[in-house]
């Protein structure tokens, strides 16, 4: 067992029976963020999904906060976490305004479990700050401490859904990293394509990321996301040693930006629209991989 594994499990107050795997080791084998019970199989594992784009603007928030309203409308225990440390917006987005956020865990005056929110529908939310530039590139101490922290809380839900911020800076390959899942966000545009492959370029050298999920925002129809999906897919064969699966598209939809506009979730005032439509066919997906994992 990895020195650190001790020292972590009694923060979390778990025996030695939890195989929690350290920080560095984690990252280079990137193993999830946290681990059965060896003791349990069965117990069930929060599904952490990451998620990115290289690119900025191209939906990540829209798809975190609206993915993680549907599922947690379909019965599960969401959380949803904003990692853009520095400039996070998703609580306006969601119309919500935080007493805490993520900075006053760092300065040691909330612990994690305290910073938590309430977010629409049963979603609970974990707020990053907004203007602390000193967040947006954390030291390997501060990744390790918000691990710790994060090991503390993910276990109470079944879902964790974690908006990145843009680029590719070694706080956003941390998060990937992480996460069982990295979801890519694409959209048609030329320069949204080749950003995301460059992260999942950096993320399958560095980390040895192996697997991503291809999500295609803002088409005009589901032809258009196979298509961009076929083009990456070819690339990323040839050239990178990772495989790329489709996991949907959502239809470009102004309905979005108006759900924004009055700080309110597309999902939430129109669930009827063509958006709404394709989240409610993405989360399902999420769910049912969710519940084949638990069975
Ligand atoms: N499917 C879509 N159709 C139309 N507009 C969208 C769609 N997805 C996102 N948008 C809009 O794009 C902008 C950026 O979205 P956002 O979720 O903030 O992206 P990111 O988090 O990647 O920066 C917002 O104005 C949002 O309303
Ligand atoms: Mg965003």
């Amino acid at each position: 067992m990895p020195k650190t594994a001790g020292k972590m499990n009694s923060i979390m107050g778990k025996d030695s029976s939890t195989n929690v795997i350290s920080f560095q080791e984690r990252l280079l084998k990137r193993t999830p963020l946290i681990v059965k019970p060896t003791k349990d199989p069965k117990a069930a594992e929060p599904r952490i999904i990451a998620v990115s784009s290289g690119k900025g603007g191209v939906g990540k928030t829209s798809i975190v906060a609206n993915l993680g309203y549907v599922l947690s409308g379909l019965g599960k225990r969401v959380l949803i976490v904003d990692t853009d440390l520095g400039l996070g917006n998703l609580d306006v987005l969601l119309g919500i305004t935080p007493k805490y956020n993520i900075s006053h865990v760092f300065s040691g005056e909330k612990a994690i479990g305290d910073i938590l929110v309430d977010g629409p529908g049963n979603m609970k939310v974990l707020p990053a700050s907004s203007g602390i530039q000193a967040l947006t590139h954390l030291t390997d101490l501060q990744m390790d401490f918000i691990h710790k922290q994060m090991l503390r809380i993910v276990s109470s839900f079944d879902a964790v859904l974690i908006d990145t911020a843009a680029g590719i800076s070694s706080n956003v390959l941390y998060f990937n990293a992480g996460a069982q899942d990295v979801c890519v966000v694409v959209t048609p545009d030329l320069t949204a394509i080749t950003d995301a492959y460059a992260l999942m370029k950096v993320l399958s050298i560095q980390y040895g990321t192996a697997g991503f999920r291809l999500l295609v925002n803002q088409v005009g129809n589901a032809g258009e996301a196979r298509e961009i999906f076929n083009h990456l897919e070819l690339v990323t064969r040839q050239f990178l040693d990772v495989s790329i699966q489709f996991m949907g598209h959502i239809l470009k939809d102004d309905n979005i930006s108006k759900g924004v506009r009055s700080q309110k979730m597309v999902s939430d005032i129109f669930p009827r629209s063509p958006a709404s439509e394709c989240f409610k066919v993405v989360a399902r997906q999420i769910y049912d991989t969710m519940e084949n994992q638990t069975r």
